[in-house]
Protein backbone atom coordinates (compact mmCIF):
# COMPACT_ATOMS: atom_id res chain seq x y z
CA UNK A 1 0.00 0.00 0.00
CA UNK A 2 2.83 2.53 1.14
CA UNK A 3 5.33 0.81 -1.39
CA UNK A 4 7.17 3.56 -3.32
CA UNK A 5 5.46 6.42 -2.07
CA UNK A 6 6.86 9.54 -0.28
CA UNK A 7 5.69 10.60 3.22
CA UNK A 8 5.47 14.30 3.40
CA UNK A 9 2.95 15.73 4.97
CA UNK A 10 -0.32 14.38 7.55
CA UNK A 11 -2.78 14.73 5.12
CA UNK A 12 -1.59 12.84 2.40
CA UNK A 13 -2.64 9.13 4.84
CA UNK A 14 -5.96 7.17 4.53
CA UNK A 15 -7.33 5.72 8.07
CA UNK A 16 -6.29 2.06 6.29
CA UNK A 17 -2.69 3.67 5.68
CA UNK A 18 -2.05 4.60 9.36
CA UNK A 19 -3.28 1.36 10.64
CA UNK A 20 -0.82 -0.03 8.41
CA UNK A 21 2.26 1.53 9.80
CA UNK A 22 0.84 1.48 13.29
CA UNK A 23 0.32 -2.19 13.25
CA UNK A 24 3.47 -2.65 11.29
CA UNK A 25 5.45 -0.06 13.73
CA UNK A 26 4.16 -2.96 16.90
CA UNK A 27 5.64 -5.72 14.81
CA UNK A 28 8.33 -4.32 14.87
CA UNK A 29 8.45 -3.66 18.37
CA UNK A 30 7.90 -6.88 19.18
CA UNK A 31 10.48 -7.87 17.48
CA UNK A 32 12.92 -5.63 18.77
CA UNK A 33 12.12 -6.53 22.09
CA UNK A 34 12.06 -10.03 22.10
CA UNK A 35 15.99 -9.59 20.68
CA UNK A 36 15.24 -10.46 16.96
CA UNK A 37 17.45 -10.11 14.37
CA UNK A 38 15.53 -8.20 11.40
CA UNK A 39 16.57 -8.41 7.80
CA UNK A 40 14.00 -6.95 5.85
CA UNK A 41 15.88 -3.88 4.45
CA UNK A 42 19.44 -6.16 3.70
CA UNK A 43 21.43 -4.95 0.84
CA UNK A 44 19.56 -1.53 1.09
CA UNK A 45 20.96 1.63 1.68
CA UNK A 46 18.95 4.57 3.55
CA UNK A 47 20.32 8.43 3.45
CA UNK A 48 19.79 10.83 6.55
CA UNK A 49 20.19 14.30 5.22
CA UNK A 50 19.93 16.21 7.80
CA UNK A 51 20.53 20.02 6.70
CA UNK A 52 18.70 21.41 10.07
CA UNK A 53 19.53 19.51 14.10
CA UNK A 54 18.46 16.48 14.99
CA UNK A 55 19.22 14.41 17.78
CA UNK A 56 15.52 11.70 17.92
CA UNK A 57 14.58 11.92 14.11
CA UNK A 58 18.16 11.18 12.84
CA UNK A 59 19.46 9.03 15.42
CA UNK A 60 16.15 7.48 15.19
CA UNK A 61 16.17 6.84 11.61
CA UNK A 62 19.55 5.72 11.59
CA UNK A 63 18.75 3.26 14.50
CA UNK A 64 15.69 1.84 12.75
CA UNK A 65 17.84 1.44 9.56
CA UNK A 66 20.00 -0.22 11.39
CA UNK A 67 18.08 -2.89 13.13
CA UNK A 68 16.44 -3.67 9.73
CA UNK A 69 19.96 -4.53 8.13
CA UNK A 70 20.10 -1.47 5.68
CA UNK A 71 23.43 0.59 5.77
CA UNK A 72 22.79 4.29 6.08
CA UNK A 73 24.67 7.17 4.62
CA UNK A 74 24.48 10.46 6.97
CA UNK A 75 24.85 14.50 6.02
CA UNK A 76 24.49 15.31 9.99
CA UNK A 77 24.84 19.06 9.49
CA UNK A 78 24.54 21.26 6.33
CA UNK A 79 28.05 22.82 6.91
CA UNK A 80 29.61 18.74 5.57
CA UNK A 81 27.52 19.11 2.44
CA UNK A 82 28.42 20.88 -1.16
CA UNK A 83 25.07 22.98 0.06
CA UNK A 84 27.24 25.26 0.70
CA UNK A 85 28.99 26.19 -2.12
CA UNK A 86 25.95 26.59 -3.58
CA UNK A 87 24.58 23.16 -5.01
CA UNK A 88 20.61 23.41 -5.49
CA UNK A 89 18.57 20.85 -3.19
CA UNK A 90 17.31 19.56 -6.90
CA UNK A 91 20.86 18.54 -7.94
CA UNK A 92 21.70 17.18 -4.42
CA UNK A 93 19.10 14.98 -4.21
CA UNK A 94 19.34 13.58 -7.88
CA UNK A 95 22.80 12.76 -6.81
CA UNK A 96 22.33 10.69 -3.75
CA UNK A 97 19.31 9.58 -5.70
CA UNK A 98 21.33 7.50 -7.65
CA UNK A 99 23.48 5.85 -4.28
CA UNK A 100 20.30 4.96 -2.49
CA UNK A 101 17.33 3.34 -2.24
CA UNK A 102 15.10 5.91 0.79
CA UNK A 103 16.07 9.32 1.66
CA UNK A 104 15.03 11.23 4.42
CA UNK A 105 15.86 14.87 4.84
CA UNK A 106 15.03 17.41 7.41
CA UNK A 107 15.91 21.12 5.73
CA UNK A 108 14.65 24.87 6.98
CA UNK A 109 12.91 25.47 3.61
CA UNK A 110 9.33 24.99 3.55
CA UNK A 111 8.15 22.54 1.02
CA UNK A 112 11.86 21.08 0.45
CA UNK A 113 10.55 17.81 1.35
CA UNK A 114 8.71 18.05 -1.43
CA UNK A 115 11.06 19.62 -4.08
CA UNK A 116 13.54 16.69 -2.75
CA UNK A 117 10.49 14.14 -4.03
CA UNK A 118 10.18 15.71 -6.83
CA UNK A 119 13.50 15.12 -8.25
CA UNK A 120 13.71 11.54 -6.74
CA UNK A 121 12.87 8.12 -8.10
CA UNK A 122 12.94 6.97 -4.41
CA UNK A 123 10.98 7.28 -1.75
CA UNK A 124 11.60 10.16 -0.03
CA UNK A 125 10.59 10.93 3.90
CA UNK A 126 10.27 14.21 5.30
CA UNK A 127 11.89 14.55 8.31
CA UNK A 128 10.90 18.21 9.05
CA UNK A 129 11.00 21.36 6.74
CA UNK A 130 11.37 24.14 8.06
CA UNK A 131 8.39 25.44 10.22
CA UNK A 132 6.03 23.06 7.62
CA UNK A 133 5.41 20.28 8.44
CA UNK A 134 6.85 16.90 10.59
CA UNK A 135 5.22 13.98 9.30
CA UNK A 136 6.95 11.01 11.10
CA UNK A 137 6.96 12.45 14.19
CA UNK A 138 2.99 12.52 14.62
CA UNK A 139 2.83 9.23 13.46
CA UNK A 140 5.08 8.55 16.31
CA UNK A 141 2.39 11.06 18.31
CA UNK A 142 -0.38 8.72 17.37
CA UNK A 143 1.34 5.50 18.32
CA UNK A 144 2.50 6.76 21.47
CA UNK A 145 -1.58 7.99 22.18
CA UNK A 146 -2.88 4.71 20.81
CA UNK A 147 -0.55 2.91 23.66
CA UNK A 148 -1.29 5.54 26.09
CA UNK A 149 -4.74 5.95 26.02
CA UNK A 150 -5.49 3.03 24.46
CA UNK A 151 -7.89 4.39 21.32
CA UNK A 152 -7.02 7.39 18.84
CA UNK A 153 -10.49 9.77 19.06
CA UNK A 154 -12.64 10.93 21.38
CA UNK A 155 -10.08 12.65 23.24
CA UNK A 156 -9.70 16.60 24.22
CA UNK A 157 -6.36 17.55 23.45
CA UNK A 158 -4.74 20.85 24.25
CA UNK A 159 -1.45 21.89 21.81
CA UNK A 160 0.68 24.58 23.88
CA UNK A 161 3.58 26.83 22.90
CA UNK A 162 4.79 27.62 19.54
CA UNK A 163 1.89 26.61 17.72
CA UNK A 164 2.77 29.33 14.81
CA UNK A 165 6.96 27.71 14.06
CA UNK A 166 5.75 24.34 15.23
CA UNK A 167 5.81 22.18 12.69
CA UNK A 168 4.76 18.88 14.86
CA UNK A 169 1.43 20.44 15.49
CA UNK A 170 0.65 21.34 12.50
CA UNK A 171 0.76 17.65 11.25
CA UNK A 172 -0.21 16.29 14.27
CA UNK A 173 -3.33 18.67 14.13
CA UNK A 174 -4.52 16.60 10.61
CA UNK A 175 -4.67 13.34 12.71
CA UNK A 176 -6.15 15.06 15.55
CA UNK A 177 -9.09 15.50 13.22
CA UNK A 178 -8.91 12.50 11.28
CA UNK A 179 -9.97 10.40 14.46
CA UNK A 180 -12.51 13.01 15.75
CA UNK A 181 -10.43 14.46 18.50
CA UNK A 182 -11.60 18.23 19.42
CA UNK A 183 -8.39 20.37 19.87
CA UNK A 184 -8.17 23.22 22.24
CA UNK A 185 -4.93 26.06 20.89
CA UNK A 186 -3.05 27.77 23.66
CA UNK A 187 -0.77 30.42 22.76
CA UNK A 188 0.16 33.35 22.97
CA UNK A 189 -0.93 35.75 19.95
CA UNK A 190 1.75 36.33 18.09
CA UNK A 191 2.30 32.07 18.29
CA UNK A 192 -1.06 31.18 17.09
CA UNK A 193 -1.47 28.77 14.60
CA UNK A 194 -1.70 29.44 11.09
CA UNK A 195 -4.95 30.83 9.92
CA UNK A 196 -4.95 28.60 6.43
CA UNK A 197 -3.93 25.43 8.75
CA UNK A 198 -6.95 25.86 11.34
CA UNK A 199 -9.06 26.69 8.72
CA UNK A 200 -8.17 23.59 6.81
CA UNK A 201 -8.64 21.37 9.85
CA UNK A 202 -12.45 23.19 10.44
CA UNK A 203 -13.38 22.72 7.36
CA UNK A 204 -12.48 18.62 7.74
CA UNK A 205 -14.66 19.13 10.79
CA UNK A 206 -12.20 19.53 13.53
CA UNK A 207 -13.81 21.26 16.86
CA UNK A 208 -11.35 23.97 17.79
CA UNK A 209 -11.08 26.12 20.51
CA UNK A 210 -8.28 28.77 20.66
CA UNK A 211 -7.15 30.85 24.22
CA UNK A 212 -4.46 32.06 26.05
CA UNK A 213 -6.11 30.01 29.19
CA UNK A 214 -3.88 27.10 29.96
CA UNK A 215 -4.61 26.34 33.33
CA UNK A 216 -8.85 26.15 31.74
CA UNK A 217 -7.98 24.22 29.03
CA UNK A 218 -5.89 21.45 31.41
CA UNK A 219 -8.99 20.88 33.66
CA UNK A 220 -10.65 19.65 30.56
CA UNK A 221 -7.69 17.90 28.65
CA UNK A 222 -6.94 14.31 28.44
CA UNK A 223 -4.19 15.38 26.52
CA UNK A 224 -1.50 18.09 26.48
CA UNK A 225 0.98 18.49 23.71
CA UNK A 226 3.03 20.68 24.91
CA UNK A 227 5.79 22.88 22.11
CA UNK A 228 9.00 24.79 22.59
CA UNK A 229 8.74 28.04 21.31
CA UNK A 230 11.05 27.88 18.18
CA UNK A 231 13.79 30.31 18.74
CA UNK A 232 15.34 29.76 15.56
CA UNK A 233 13.13 30.71 13.63
CA UNK A 234 12.35 34.01 14.36
CA UNK A 235 13.77 37.37 12.31
CA UNK A 236 13.71 39.20 15.29
CA UNK A 237 15.73 38.37 18.52
CA UNK A 238 13.44 40.67 20.66
CA UNK A 239 10.06 39.08 19.69
CA UNK A 240 11.50 35.74 20.76
CA UNK A 241 12.34 37.64 24.42
CA UNK A 242 8.46 38.94 25.03
CA UNK A 243 7.55 35.29 24.45
CA UNK A 244 9.68 32.93 26.01
CA UNK A 245 8.64 31.12 28.80
CA UNK A 246 4.90 32.10 28.39
CA UNK A 247 3.67 28.59 29.49
CA UNK A 248 5.79 26.38 31.78
CA UNK A 249 4.05 23.02 33.02
CA UNK A 250 5.11 21.95 36.86
CA UNK A 251 4.02 19.77 39.20
CA UNK A 252 1.16 22.09 40.46
CA UNK A 253 -0.10 22.85 37.55
CA UNK A 254 -0.70 19.05 36.67
CA UNK A 255 -2.45 18.84 39.99
CA UNK A 256 -4.99 21.35 39.02
CA UNK A 257 -5.83 19.04 35.69
CA UNK A 258 -8.02 17.08 34.63
CA UNK A 259 -6.74 13.94 36.14
CA UNK A 260 -4.98 11.32 34.41
CA UNK A 261 -4.00 14.17 31.98
CA UNK A 262 -1.11 12.37 29.28
CA UNK A 263 1.79 14.86 28.35
CA UNK A 264 3.44 14.41 25.36
CA UNK A 265 6.46 17.00 24.21
CA UNK A 266 7.82 16.33 20.75
CA UNK A 267 10.87 17.26 22.39
CA UNK A 268 13.95 18.97 23.11
CA UNK A 269 12.40 20.68 26.09
CA UNK A 270 13.74 24.14 27.49
CA UNK A 271 12.18 25.10 30.19
CA UNK A 272 8.05 24.64 29.19
CA UNK A 273 7.91 21.38 31.20
CA UNK A 274 9.41 21.30 34.92
CA UNK A 275 11.62 18.63 35.69
CA UNK A 276 9.58 17.96 38.51
CA UNK A 277 7.07 16.68 35.67
CA UNK A 278 9.13 13.64 34.70
CA UNK A 279 8.00 11.20 37.29
CA UNK A 280 4.45 11.91 36.92
CA UNK A 281 3.33 8.69 35.79
CA UNK A 282 1.45 10.60 32.84
CA UNK A 283 4.13 12.33 31.18
CA UNK A 284 4.87 10.24 28.02
CA UNK A 285 7.47 12.33 26.35
CA UNK A 286 10.64 10.06 26.92
CA UNK A 287 7.97 7.02 26.22
CA UNK A 288 6.82 8.98 22.76
CA UNK A 289 10.67 9.46 21.41
CA UNK A 290 11.38 5.65 21.83
CA UNK A 291 8.72 4.87 19.85
CA UNK A 292 9.80 7.11 17.34
CA UNK A 293 12.04 4.28 16.45
CA UNK A 294 9.49 1.27 15.71
CA UNK A 295 7.46 4.01 13.49
CA UNK A 296 10.52 4.47 11.82
CA UNK A 297 11.35 1.20 11.17
CA UNK A 298 7.70 0.82 9.78
CA UNK A 299 8.09 3.59 7.64
CA UNK A 300 11.32 2.39 5.90
CA UNK A 301 10.49 -0.62 5.67
CA UNK A 302 6.90 -0.04 3.96
CA UNK A 303 8.23 3.12 1.90
CA UNK A 304 11.01 0.28 0.40
CA UNK A 305 8.26 -2.26 -0.37
CA UNK A 306 10.24 -4.74 2.31
CA UNK A 307 7.84 -5.99 4.52
N1 LIG B 1 11.20 15.80 17.87
C1 LIG B 1 12.25 16.07 17.05
O1 LIG B 1 12.10 16.31 15.85
O2 LIG B 1 13.45 16.08 17.69
P1 LIG B 1 14.86 16.36 16.99
O3 LIG B 1 14.83 17.80 16.51
O4 LIG B 1 15.89 16.11 18.05
O5 LIG B 1 14.99 15.42 15.82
Amino acid sequence: MLKGKDIINTSQFSLQELNLIMNTAANFEKQVKDGKIIKNMEGQVVAALFFEPSTRTRLSFETAANKLGARVITVANAASSSATKGESLADTIRTVDGYVDVIVIRHPMIGSAQIAADNACHPVINAGDGAGQHPTQALLDIYTIRKEKGVLGSHTVTFVGDLKYGRTVHSLGYFMALYGNKMIFVSPKSLQMPADIATDLRSRGAEIEETDDLQKALTVSDIVYVTRIQKERFEDPAEYEKVKGAYILNRSTIKKSKPGITIMHPLPRIDEISTDVDDYEGAAYFRQAHNGLYIRMALLALVSGRV
